[in-house]
């Protein structure tokens, strides 16, 4: 199976974790596109929050019954894909840069189910420059603090720099953040650099998810099979 194959699949099979009336997290990517088209295919009549303003626009075309996140307070499953994670679903997203509308909705969520071709699937984390969301003050201060944390934890750091778009002009996120890609090479404890991140004063949130996803849904040559955290 090609990627887009396996994409196609694990988005699909995900809808085994939806029930009908349960409340859905979105998740934001072509795969997670998938699953979102399944969802509306499916007709539950369940309630959906979106991860990013490209599955608003999705999801909402698709017909899904949209909800705020203080509308529904907390979120059954959420189905989400990832662009890089190990053994234990410890999980890098991000790369589209909707990181922190998918961390707050995975906060809330009792289940996250992780869907993704299996070229996602690392044995170390790191080859994925980590997405780090940042205010838009001193960003060059930013990098190079940004750098010197992950060197700290034993990071090969050799870069990170402010995320530009297509045109060249910086990258903005849907929470009118910028984004910081910072090259880690391997990561020694994601736990710790997740947390030594978040505390420097100039980041939103990071893309490191430790803990939060339980399931993992892999799309392999030999068809789809389930990963949990080992
Ligand atoms: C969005 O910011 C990302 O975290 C995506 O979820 C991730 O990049 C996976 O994308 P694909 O499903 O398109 O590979």
């Amino acid at each position: 199976m090609s990627a887009s194959d396996q994409k196609k699949a694990c988005g699909e099979y995900a809808m085994k974790f939806i029930e009908r009336g349960m409340k859905v997290g979105l998740g934001t990517g072509s795969t997670a596109e998938h699953f979102v088209r399944a969802l509306a295919a499916a007709d539950l009549g369940v309630k959906c929050v979106a991860t990013s303003e490209q599955t608003t626009a999705l999801a909402t075309g698709l017909g899904l019954s949209l909800f705020s996140l203080d509308e529904l307070g907390r979120v059954d499953v959420t189905v989400d894909g990832a662009d890089e994670f190990d053994a234990q679903l410890t999980l890098i997203k991000g790369g589209g840069g909707a990181l922190l509308r998918k961390k707050i909705v995975a906060h809330v969520s009792d289940m996250i189910v992780t869907i993704a071709d299996e070229s996602k699937l690392v044995d170390r984390l790191g080859a994925f420059a980590l997405p780090i969301e940042v205010v838009d003050f001193a960003p060059d201060l930013a990098v190079r603090e940004i750098m010197a944390v992950a060197a700290d934890l034993g990071c090969a750091t050799n870069e990170a720099r402010i995320r530009v778009d297509d045109m060249g002009e910086p990258f903005i996120s849907d929470g009118s953040h910028l984004i910081i890609d910072c090259a880690c090479g391997a990561i020694p404890d994601a736990a710790r650099l997740e947390a030594a991140l978040n505390a420097l004063p100039f980041v939103v949130e990071n893309g490191l998810f430790v803990g939060l996803s339980s399931v993992a849904v892999l799309g392999t040559d030999e068809g789809v099979r389930e990963v949990t955290a080992g």
